[in-house]
């Protein structure tokens, strides 16, 4: 994209006389560099005002992210646009919440007027919000029953109990010996369950000690999942998976896998828990990524674009044999199926159906994963490996090829032609824009990245500094094996 058509200017936004004058500044104000601003309380008047709202979250909120330098000031569709006015894509999509767009007009309406009526009852006392949606979630998905939360990781949480209550009083586990077994690699949330299955030392580093009851085997390997099972099958409850893996980098398991687990959980009645809080709701081009085999779990977790970008919603979606294991007192949330969170959801699977999100989402991602290809063709030395489902993509990158240039350097460089994407790990970049993107955009997007490869790339890795630390993989605390970027 030309940056200078990325920049284009929404007025509504230059309303005030402060932003025309406004320069734009990619400056990146890396953590690890404290602005000046940022040590005192007023930011500087001379600073753009993205300068000076990046310089305010650095003084007064925790340096929990690492963010990409550019301030979300307004939203529409697939387009962000800062406070200066410049037009940005995002293919990001906040990590897949954003599936139906930013402020989907359909969204925003049920949540304004839903917002005027009845916003919280507590679950002391019914609603007349939330069981629309379970009867909506029942009729998509076909699963009995649903227990409301509001993150991914509270769904995952939720997820977790559910199946250990089931294993002592269904599968009869003795007392306290439930096991779940997760996957190499996961990414669940960040709670300190969920980071009890993790395999990113960031995430468990300096956070333990972690729970008792995981076990964890590799990603695909149905061989060591089998094994697992038969070893200690009387006390596994679940095992927990995510279809397609997202954090790890867009990781798509071997065919005949999801089916195989099937079989597998089904043989040694273990609950097969999908976690589809990232991949699921169209983004991987089905309406759940397990939908690829046909196959139906036991357990699925719903978040992210169940809230349609609008607000946390999440979802556990169960049969009755397994969902009435949990009784009244002993599991819930106080905001859990709140009306507002239902009637965005509603809103939200509706438009999933309504703009068919699901073929949408297929179609583009083979016109995307097309142009990647072609690009990993022209810079083979860079590329190693363009994959995805449907919208649910990752360019994989040879991290010694671009040592020390790392992804995320490669995302700063897009940001400056105005396209969003985030890395994960040293050397992949996940692309998952919004599903609603048209394929001029998506056009965009891939030619943003060209750009990078063909003329920033080389300028970057020519002025790299001598002394610069290679990227290095990442080796595992749990059993020291290198993992990502290797
Ligand atoms: C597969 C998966 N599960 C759970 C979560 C956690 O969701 P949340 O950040 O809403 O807690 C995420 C977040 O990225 C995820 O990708």
């Amino acid at each position: 994209m030309a940056a200078t058509k990325a920049r284009r200017p929404l007025q509504c936004l230059l309303n005030s006389k402060a932003l025309w004058g406004a320069r734009r500044s990619f400056g990146a104000i890396p953590e690890r560099s404290i602005p000046s601003s940022a040590s005192s309380s007023s930011s500087s008047s001379s600073s753009s005002p993205s300068q000076q709202i990046i310089s305010l979250e650095y003084e007064y909120s925790a340096h929990n992210y690492h963010p990409i330098p550019i301030v979300f000031s307004q939203a529409k569709g697939s387009s962000v646009w800062d406070p200066e006015g410049n037009k940005y894509l995002d293919f990001l999509a906040a990590y897949s919440a954003v599936n139906q767009g930013h402020c989907h007009p359909k969204i925003v309406k049920a949540l304004q007027e839903q917002s005027e009526k009845l916003t919280l009852s507590s679950r002391a006392f019914y609603n007349d919000k939330f069981p629309v949606l379970a009867a909506q979630l029942r009729s998509i998905f076909g699963y009995d029953m649903v227990l409301p939360m509001n993150t991914g990781a509270e769904g995952v949480e939720t997820a977790l109990k559910l199946a250990r209550k089931w294993g002592y009083e269904k599968k009869k586990i003795p007392k306290d010996e439930a096991i779940i077994v997760s996957c190499c690699s996961c990414f669940h949330g960040r709670t300190l369950a969920m980071i009890s299955m993790s395999c990113d030392n960031e995430a468990t580093r300096g956070f333990g000690p972690l729970l008792p009851g995981h076990l964890k085997v590799d990603f695909g390997d149905i061989a060591a999942l089998e094994d697992i099972f038969k070893e200690k099958g009387n006390q596994i409850a679940g095992f927990l998976f995510e279809p397609i893996q997202g954090e790890a980098g867009v990781i798509i398991p071997p065919d005949g896998y999801l089916k195989a687990v099937r079989d597998l959980c089904s043989k040694h009645n273990i609950l097969m828990i999908a976690d589809e809080v990232q991949s699921g709701l169209a983004r991987s081009g089905k309406m759940l990524a397990c939908d690829w085999e046909e196959v139906r779990p036991d357990v699925v977790i719903l978040g992210k674009a169940l809230g349609g970008g609008v607000i946390p919603v999440s979802a556990v979606l169960a049969d009755k044999h397994v969902m009435l294991c949990i009784r009244p007192g002993e599991h819930g949330s106080t905001f859990g199926g709140n009306p507002l969170a239902s009637a965005v959801a509603v809103a939200s699977l509706d438009v999933i159906k309504d703009e068919q999100l699901v073929e949408r989402s297929a179609q583009m991602g083979e016109e995307l994963r097309k142009q990647l290809a072609e690009l990993q063709r022209q810079f083979p030395d860079y590329i190693k490996e363009v994959r995805g489902r449907g919208l649910f993509n990752a360019v994989e990158l040879y991290g010694a090829a671009l040592s020390p240039v790392s992804a995320y350097d490669i995302c700063l460089k897009l940001k400056e032609r105005g396209v969003l994407a985030k890395p994960t790990h040293n050397t992949i970049i996940r692309l998952t824009p919004p599903l609603s993107m048209s394929a001029d955009e998506l056009r965009e997007g891939a030619k943003a990245l060209h750009d990078v490869f063909e003329i920033d790339l080389p300028r970057m890795l020519r002025t790299k500094p001598e002394n610069s630390t290679p990227n290095s993989p990442h080796v595992c605390d749990r059993c020291g094996r290198k993992m990502y970027g290797a």
